[in-house]
């Protein structure tokens, strides 16, 4: 969560910073703020609340000759939402001007021991500890680098910081500490950006390099120096980026969120790729580091995420158990690493973090590391942190996606699982050789009946347009389809802030039911599949107390017709599949409620797109 960006080069900063700070903001997004040292080597802060549009605004106001800044956009853990604990802070000489994403676990300690030094505090931030323990580190030498490394040493949680200060007005220090989102620093020509994620460093340097735990920077136009966290010179690996500013663009689309519901068949190609050959049927993962028997021993799957990705797991549980054969659990990450599990070696965990950074996932993987469990993440940003917990990443390849509210990253995640179940039935033998190869030609057509199923976007205009001032929603569904409830009530209370449940069709009677009434739009997800009859049950049960139904149903079938006012066809796939094409209407239903509400669709209010904090 927040978004940090440095720049040090010829250039005129305060407009690069802002740049680059609108490409961060779906990290957080509540205020937003930039230091800048200007040709004299004199500090201006600039902070506004709310976007950083406001910001820029600002920023027009005062003409700051600078080549050299830093800036943050919040998602506020301490201190609400306001110009004051808005980053950049300062020491009490402002002469040090610091940015951070994280948590200070042992802030209010520092706090208390500054304050009784006589430091003067002036937000609420735990961020702001850091301004003012360098200030104090600060020797008659003033070496900021000892400073810096001391603040690193005595500050406890998983931080990013970066630093500038007068008394070195042509460079950026920068360290990170664990896993509070990564770090990257660009190399352009005769000038250096260093940035939370990818997005924001795009139009200006292709060569980059991820600051790992536990490591400094020093930047200066020209050159980095790395260090360890003890001052000790390290070098570091710097690797090419290939990406271009359009796969950051909306283009034509009104929201991110629309482009990325539009780039789904590509994406899905693209996770299908070269992983299959559809000749002879056969799935390759790359370097895949676990041997067939190894594969043949695996004894549990243990599937751990959070939100959507957690949901992606509930979805791939009944691939695992039914088409691989392996006993398969699913837990939420922020669950599963506070409880005392006895692993082995013939387990394997696979957890799925589209960002890679989500601070629960991280931990859960951590913690089980020393039993020893196999561990494959799926991510689509392979070089990020939980790759760096697991034996093995497969890069869901959906490619870069802005929008809050995840879409097209859940469907490549799927896309992902289902060739892994596949690939590991295989191995283990637990397929037929005629079963595997319907499954293969059934996932080739995906691509293809999704690009269908963009174009018939009315019915979801219809809908909306009937039931955006609703209140409450129900989502049901069973089996493969009852995670897919789930991911719809999430979709819609994320960017509608409408209250909204996915349950389990058959827990209805278990008390939801009571809820019923005719200002209760209830979704039934009821695909033609091994569980409609036991849908039809559910339907009838809450047409009988005057419940709204919004039926998702099969095309070209006849058996919703009579029962519902309200139905989205989808089109037939296999029951494993048909989850997949679900995440279609789950997402244009939310995203046409949110539009008629005039939602902040790409960036919903208190949300973050990478929770790096627990
Ligand atoms: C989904 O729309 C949300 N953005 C959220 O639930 C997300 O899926 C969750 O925070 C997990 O993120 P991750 O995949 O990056 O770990």
């Amino acid at each position: 969560m927040c978004g940090i960006i440095g720049y040090v080069g010829n250039n005129y900063a305060p407009e690069i910073l802002t740049n680059s700070l609108k490409k961060l903001e779906y990290r957080g997004y509540d205020s937003t703020g930039v230091a800048l040292l200007d040709t004299n080597a004199k500090l201006t802060i600039q902070k506004s609340s709310g976007t950083v549009n406001n910001l820029k605004k600002n920023l027009e106001k005062y003409d700051v000759d600078s080549k050299i800044g830093i800036g943050h956009t919040r998602w506020a853990t301490h201190g609400e939402p306001n110009n004051i604990n808005a980053h950049p802070h300062t020491d009490c000489t402002k002469k040090i001007s610091i940015v951070h994403n994280g948590i200070i676990e042992n802030h209010q300690e520092i706090r208390n021991s500054l304050e009784k030094l006589g430091h003067k505090f002036l937000s609420q931030t735990d961020s702001e500890c850091i301004s003012h323990l360098i200030e104090n580190y600060l020797d008659n030498n003033d070496d900021i680098e000892k400073a810096i490394i001391k603040t690193a040493n005595k500050i406890k949680g998983a931080n990013v910081v970066l630093v500038i200060s007068n008394k070195h007005p042509n460079k950026i220090f920068c360290f990170r500490i664990g896993s509070a989102g990564g770090l990257i620093i660009a190399h352009g020509n005769d000038e250096m950006l260093v940035s939370s994620d990818i997005p924001a460093i795009i139009p200006y340097a292709s060569n980059i390099t991820y600051l790992s735990s536990n490591e400094i920077a020093i930047i200066s136009s020209k050159k980095v120096e790395y260090k360890n966290i003890d001052g000790i010179s390290i070098s570091k690996k710097t690797t090419t980026l290939e990406l271009n500013e359009e796969s950051i663009s909306k283009g034509e689309f009104k929201h991110f969120m629309l482009k990325e519901i539009h780039d789904q068949p590509q994406s899905m190609t693209d996770a299908i790729g070269s992983r299959v050959s559809f000749i002879d049927n056969k799935i390759k993962f790359e370097k895949f580091p676990f041997t067939d028997d190894e594969i043949k021993q695996f004894s549990k799957i243990i599937l751990i995420g959070m939100g959507t990705s957690l949901h992606a797991c509930m979805v791939a549980k009944s691939w695992f158990e039914s088409i691989t054969k392996i006993p398969t659990e699913v837990d939420n990450s922020s669950e599963f690493r506070y409880r005392d599990l006895i692993l082995n070696e013939n387990h394997l965990i696979i957890s799925i973090s589209q960002s890679g950074e989500t601070a629960d996932t991280i931990a859960a993987m951590e913690k089980f590391r020393p039993l020893n469990p196999k561990q494959i993440t799926l991510s689509n940003s392979p070089k990020a942190q939980t790759s760096q917990i697991a034996d093995y990443t497969i890069d869901i390849r959906a490619g870069i996606e802005i929008g809050v509210a995840s879409t097209k990253t859940f469907m490549c995640s799927l896309t992902t699982l289902y060739l892994l179940s596949l690939f590991m039935a295989e191995k283990r033998n637990s397929l037929t050789k005629a079963k595997m190869n319907a499954k293969l030609s059934e996932l080739a057509k995906l691509p293809g009946i999704i690009s269908n199923m963009l174009d018939n976007q009315k019915q979801y205009k219809i809908i909306a347009n009937k039931y955006y001032n609703y209140s409450n929603f129900l989502y049901l569904g069973r089996g493969l389809n009852y995670p897919l409830a789930m991911e719809g009530a999430l979709k819609l209370k994320e960017i509608s802030y409408i209250h909204a449940e996915g349950y389990p069709a058959g827990e209805m009677k278990h008390g939801p039911i009571a809820l019923i009434d005719q200002n209760m739009p209830v979704v039934i997800l009821i695909p033609k599949d091994k569980m409609l009859d036991k849908m039809l049950i559910n339907l009838n049960e809450v047409k009988a107390r005057k419940g709204t139904i919004i039926a998702i149903a099969t095309e070209n079938e006849n058996y919703i017709n009579n029962l519902a006012k309200d139905i989205i066809f989808i089109p037939k796939t296999s029951d494993d599949l048909t989850p997949i094409i679900m995440s279609i209407p789950m997402q244009f239903i939310s995203y046409y409620i949110a539009l008629n509400k005039e939602c902040n669709i790409d960036m919903p209010r208190n949300l973050a797109k990478s929770v790096t904090v627990e």
